[in-house]
């Protein structure tokens, strides 16, 4: 179909999609992009796609709907099924283990681009099939995405049948109360484990950290530089040793790729943060004053620290010495260095 709008009006029209959201349109895809923001142009009044982004510039209601028409959320429960086998037989096990050895109770999991939150929910059902007492554990589950339509589905977690079509009954009565005509939603008690909110993925994130993250079919939108950046983000907010679930056409580029593992399971791939060493350094300082100034730097600039009781070796000695990642020791001692904070030793501990 011949598009109403000219190449050179396209070009620069998908130049400021991929500038402002990130997102990577083909020449291949103009026709697609022509034909779905022609109800943002009725809505909106704007007279060309020049128009739209100086209007979107003022309008956020412009910006949403500009965003909720050119994404695509299709998804379904339990899309891509070798995942959720992997999650339940591989991945869960291992984060368990690592729980149970760290006395941590918190299970951490964000599904990025998560559209209406099926997704985010196949992983809630995969974790209460596979835990026995959920109620002993802090499950955090977090599905983000850019469209606010697709966040308000899956807020309400009332799902089609079509949506739901590789659940078995089993499932669907456990997990959902029936409502009318074709439709079912997520059982109001268990809902409480997940949460949604909107966000960009090429905007800030909050500050948290995962034991696992899913982000499938959503890096499709992005350049391969943007592809590469957030792939670097994913690895900086995942704990050690946890999981990157991603499609097979969206693995990770050579950047971030050192500091996962691949790992090969029922002909998948999966990603794993590699734990981090656990060599650290004790660092003693000649003052109570020094020991202070160095916590307030550590705690300042986010480096890692423990503290640790020592004997005083006289009376105006620090009764605390710091331990550091011994990979940032000498990061943090050039920092304590250029702050004049006396250290009188440091030494190298395996925990
Ligand atoms: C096809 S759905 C994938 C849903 C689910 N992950 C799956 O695999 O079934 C892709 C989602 O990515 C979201 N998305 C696209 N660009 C995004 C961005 N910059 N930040 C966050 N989400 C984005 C879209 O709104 C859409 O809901």
């Amino acid at each position: 179909m011949a598009s109403r709008f000219s190449a050179r009006e396209m070009n620069d029209f998908c130049l400021y999609l991929s500038r402002e959201y990130g997102l990577s349109f083909p020449t291949t895809r103009y026709s697609f992009v022509g034909n779905r923001v022609e109800t943002v142009m009725t809505d909106f009044g704007c007279n060309d796609l020049a128009d739209i982004i100086l209007k979107a510039k003022k309008d956020l209601k412009l910006r949403i709907e500009l965003l909720n028409c050119l994404t695509t959320n299709e998804t379904w429960f339990f899309r891509h099924p070798e995942h959720f086998k992997i999650l339940r037989e591989h991945i869960l096990p291992e984060i368990l283990a690592s729980l149970r050895q760290t006395g941590d109770n918190r299970i951490r999991i964000w599904s990025a681009g998560c559209s209406i939150g099926a997704e985010l929910f196949s992983i809630l059902f995969t974790i209460l099939d596979v835990l026995p007492d959920p109620q002993n554990f802090n499950i955090q589950l977090t599905g983000s995405d850019i469209s606010n339509d697709a966040l308000d589905k899956a807020k309400s977690a009332v799902y089609n049948g079509h949506e739901l079509r590789l659940l078995n009954e089993k499932m669907l009565t456990k997990y959902f109360r029936k409502r009318e005509h074709d439709s079912w939603q997520v059982l109001p008690e268990i809902q409480r484990y997940c949460s949604f909110e909107l966000q960009n993925l090429l905007s800030s994130w909050p500050a948290r950290s995962y034991d696992i993250i899913f982000c499938r079919n959503t890096m499709i939108y992005f350049d391969q530089s943007n592809k590469t950046k957030i792939a670097e983000r994913f690895f900086k907010v995942l704990e050690p040793g946890g999981f990157y679930v991603t499609s097979a056409n969206e693995m990770l580029h050579p950047g971030p790729q050192q500091e996962f593992s691949q790992i090969f399971i029922e002909n998948e791939i999966v990603y794993r943060k590699l734990q981090q060493s656990n060599e650290l350094k004790l660092v003693k300082f000649k003052t109570p004053t020094d020991l202070l100034r160095a916590l307030n730097l550590l705690k300042n600039n986010g480096f890692y620290f423990q503290l640790e009781k020592i004997p005083q070796t006289h009376k105006l000695a620090p009764m605390r010495a710091i331990y550091l990642r011994k990979r940032e020791s000498a990061k943090v001692e050039e920092l304590f260095s250029l702050n004049s904070i006396k250290v009188t030793s440091s030494q190298l501990i395996t925990k």
